[in-house]
């Protein structure tokens, strides 16, 4: 396509229309141009692709499809083949399909357990959910089918996420929750970006041009197109000044005519129109131009693989050596979910699957003894006495009791969060009583995001298996009985109760607008800082074989702010399985000027081991590694110190430790004047000697002071008092020598030396 040539030709209304959608699913065609229609589809997990233009409800079906783990399970992998391999898969499916773009990922933050579709988010960690993402993001682009990475930004709860205001503060905007899609989107280029409904700082996400140009495109180099999020627009106008390119669905042709009013009457210039023409056009001639009409879509594969999937990315929470169960064991298998697993979320990636396989399908014809009881009805949490009753029974004739519980249906959805963290009571009970007659049980676990486990000490084994997709039965078959090693690790911390985490007095806000007062402290950042116990820890996860760590190194003890450091760790499994380790790794900084957690996850690899094989991993660390974001500088800055590279197997089990030091300039945050105080001169030489005379005339006194009172006054104490003390009380407390021309004449030379602005910049560079 000749996109320059078409952008001169078309008419201002073509040009306009080009900006918002025909119906739910397409862009309209310009046939005077040949330029086609464009169809996206949700996404993330499957294809939703819906053949009725209107539906975006769910409400009429969409295509047979395969609904692989959501992003909730997929997570917990820490695997990055296995994210792209997934996406691969979607980007055959979209090809085979014609649908030009997958709308997703979604790595918005797990601010809190209770946000409705945490299921479809990756992780409270953004290291996390940006290097998965990336990977999901190559694999379907790899195929030429774009991706539309969402919401950006901050949609972390579904309560009036159309008019919510999120107030956040700069680190935690820049460490937190801008963090997930920066690396994804600096790495992986996803072909669009989904802006969110909410408004951040006061300005909606779909005029936001701080967001949407400053950060997006100007920082990250972002060249594709940005779509709203359905329904997102608030003032077209703003938004396409903001950076907003595509309006989905589209408002009856309203909007359109807006911005050609707009061109007309000058609000906007005809330039700023064709930019956004240009980046539409150019996102549909990449699709068109490598469309490969004769892609097929083999659905049994796929379904496969969404099982495959699925075992590399269940958890084993607990496990005191019942699991993998015996073969030959009688077993009570309680609880709907065995028989109609719930493996997706509702709202707009709910996938119509093309099959279902369930645990009970998975072990049919395999020889086991079983005894199924329903145990509970999800549709209502209502103690049902005859249901608890029978699933005692089967119990009280087996050796082990394995239980399918989970959140129903209703409980987790785009639209609205979660009210509590709990599972039904109806289910809860059902478990206490089986415990009452049966100390072998299990608890097997689908949901989308933490629950508290009252009975977590009672059983003997737990196994997440979050929203497993449609092949989840033979993921939990073979996980069960020990034909597949366990291997995924929680992606998020399980807080023992809901009061615990940090966003709970201020989630989900009051009068549109709540406030991350947590600020950086969100999931384990807060918890390890606080020094909390939770149930389980980020980066938790049990294997049926044991993995060693040794020989932690790295490339240099010291090292200068800005430079990499690569380190190295062996990792041994001495147990008698194949299995996989994900080796985590942490950057601890020893002290720091400002609140910084405890630690922070930094790199993460998952290693396939034969049982006695070592293997060594990786990693490299950059600046980002050690920096945190300084407002006042408007940039990351790595401070000097010590820090400890942590190499870890969950963000509590800390196996080996090796401290660097990190050396870096002195960094003036602002110009110095006669309230900069002493301790802003100190450690610079050149500063120093420029306020000897302040120092001498105030020393004068003070060391007098010292002499006198020696008993009750310290060298140290002065020293406390000292360096946080303002130039200017040199005029009241020193000898008399130094008056405001003085002053002005050490802080201007100050100035010269190290003004703010060249003082910032040995911490510029990305
Ligand atoms: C959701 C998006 C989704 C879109 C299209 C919106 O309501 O927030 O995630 O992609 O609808 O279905």
């Amino acid at each position: 396509m000749d996109i320059k040539k078409a952008i001169k030709e078309m008419t201002l209304e073509e040009k306009a229309s080009l900006c918002s959608g025909r119906d739910f699913w397409h862009t309209k065609a310009v046939k005077s141009r040949k330029i086609p229609e464009f169809e996206v589809s949700d996404g993330p997990h499957g294809l939703r692709r819906q053949t009725l233009k209107e539906d975006h409800t769910g409400s009429s079906e969409s295509i047979k499809a395969v609904c692989f783990p959501a992003a909730c399970a997929t997570a917990s992998s820490f695997d990055r083949n296995l994210l792209n391999k997934l996406g691969k898969a979607l980007g055959i499916q979209c090809q085979s399909e014609g649908v030009g773009t997958i709308l997703g990922p979604a790595v918005n933050i797990k601010r809190s357990p209770l946000c409705g579709r945490n299921f479809e988010y990756f992780s409270e960690d953004p290291l996390v959910a940006s290097e998965l993402s990336s990977a999901l993001i190559k694999g379907v682009q790899s195929k030429n089918v774009g991706t539309s990475i969402k919401h950006f930004l901050a949609n972390n709860q579904e309560t009036r996420r159309l008019t919510m205001d999120e107030i956040i503060d700069e680190r935690a905007l820049r460490e937190i929750y801008l963090a997930s899609f920066e690396g994804a989107v600096k790495n992986a280029k996803p072909w669009t970006v989904m802006c969110s409904y909410n408004k951040v700082n006061g300005v909606h996400m779909s005029e936001n041009r701080r967001f949407l140009t400053g950060v997006l495109r100007d920082e990250w180099g972002f060249d594709g197109v940005v779509i709203s999020d359905w329904g997102a627009v608030n003032d077209r106008v703003a938004g396409l000044i903001a950076g907003l390119d595509l309006e989905m669905p589209g408002s009856y042709g309203i909007n359109d005519r807006e911005i050609v009013a707009a061109v007309r009457d000058g609000r906007i210039s005809e330039a700023v129109l064709n930019r956004t023409v240009e980046r539409i056009l150019k996102l549909i001639d990449r699709f068109e131009s490598h469309r490969s009409k004769q892609t097929k879509w083999d659905k049994d594969a796929d379904h496969e693989l969404a099982g495959k999937i699925e075992e590399e990315s269940a958890v084993l929470l607990k496990n005191d050596g019942i699991l993998p169960l015996d073969k030959n064991d009688a077993i009570a298998v309680i609880g709907k979910y065995a028989k109609t697993p719930r493996f997706q979320g509702g709202g707009s990636s709910h996938i119509n699957s093309s099959r279902v396989t369930s645990f009970w399908d998975a072990a049919k014809g395999k020889g086991h003894e079983f005894y199924f009881a329903p145990g509970f009805d999800d549709k209502k949490d209502e103690i049902d006495r005859i249901l608890i009753t029978k699933a005692v029974s089967a119990a009280k004739k087996s050796d082990v009791a394995l239980i399918f519980a989970g959140l129903p249906d209703s409980y987790e959805s785009e639209g609205y969060d979660r009210s509590h963290m709990r599972l039904p009571e109806c289910q809860n009970v059902l478990i206490e009583e089986v415990l009452k007659i049966q100390p072998n049980v299990v608890v097997v676990l689908t949901n989308g995001a933490p629950v508290e486990m009252p009975w977590k000490e009672d059983v003997r084994g737990i196994f997440e298996m979050y929203l497993g997709g449609q092949n989840v039965g033979s993921a939990e078959y073979n996980l069960l009985f020990g034909k597949v090693n366990p291997c995924g690790k929680l992606a998020e911390t399980f807080p023992l109760k809901m009061e615990d985490n940090p966003s709970f007095l201020n989630f989900p806000g009051a009068n549109d607008s709540v406030h991350y007062k947590e600020g950086i402290f969100v999931g384990y950042r807060y918890y390890d800082k606080k020094k909390m116990e939770v149930n389980f820890p980020f980066g938790h996860g049990l294997s049926y074989t044991t993995y060693k760590y040794s020989n932690l190194k790295v490339s240099k003890r010291k090292l200068k702010a800005g430079e990499s450091l690569e380190v190295s760790v062996d990792v041994s499994n001495i147990g008698r399985m194949a299995g996989k380790e994900i080796v985590e790794l942490y950057v601890a900084p020893r002290s720091s000027t400002v609140s910084r957690p405890v630690r922070e996850l930094k790199g993460f690899e998952k290693v396939n081991l034969r049982a006695g094989e070592t293997k060594t991993v990786s990693f490299v660390l950059d600046k980002r590694s050690f920096a945190w974001y300084d407002p006042s500088l408007k940039d990351w800055y790595v401070e000097p110190g010590d820090y400890d590279i942590e190499a870890a197997a969950s963000s509590r089990d800390i196996r080996l430790t090796k401290k660097i030091n990190i050396d870096a300039p002195k960094v003036f945050r602002k110009r110095f004047d006669e309230n900069s105080t002493f301790s802003d001169f100190m450690g610079d030489e050149r500063l120093e000697a420029l306020i000897k005379p302040v120092f001498d005339s105030y020393r004068h006194v003070n060391d007098k002071t010292v002499t006198e009172r020696s008993e009750a006054i310290s060298q140290e104490m002065v020293d406390a008092t000292f360096g946080p003390t303002p130039l200017r009380a040199v005029l009241g407390f020193g000898d008399g020598t130094i008056d405001h021309e003085k002053l002005k004449e050490i802080t201007d030379k100050a100035n010269e030396l190290f003004g703010y602005s060249s003082a910032v910049c040995p911490n510029t560079e990305q």
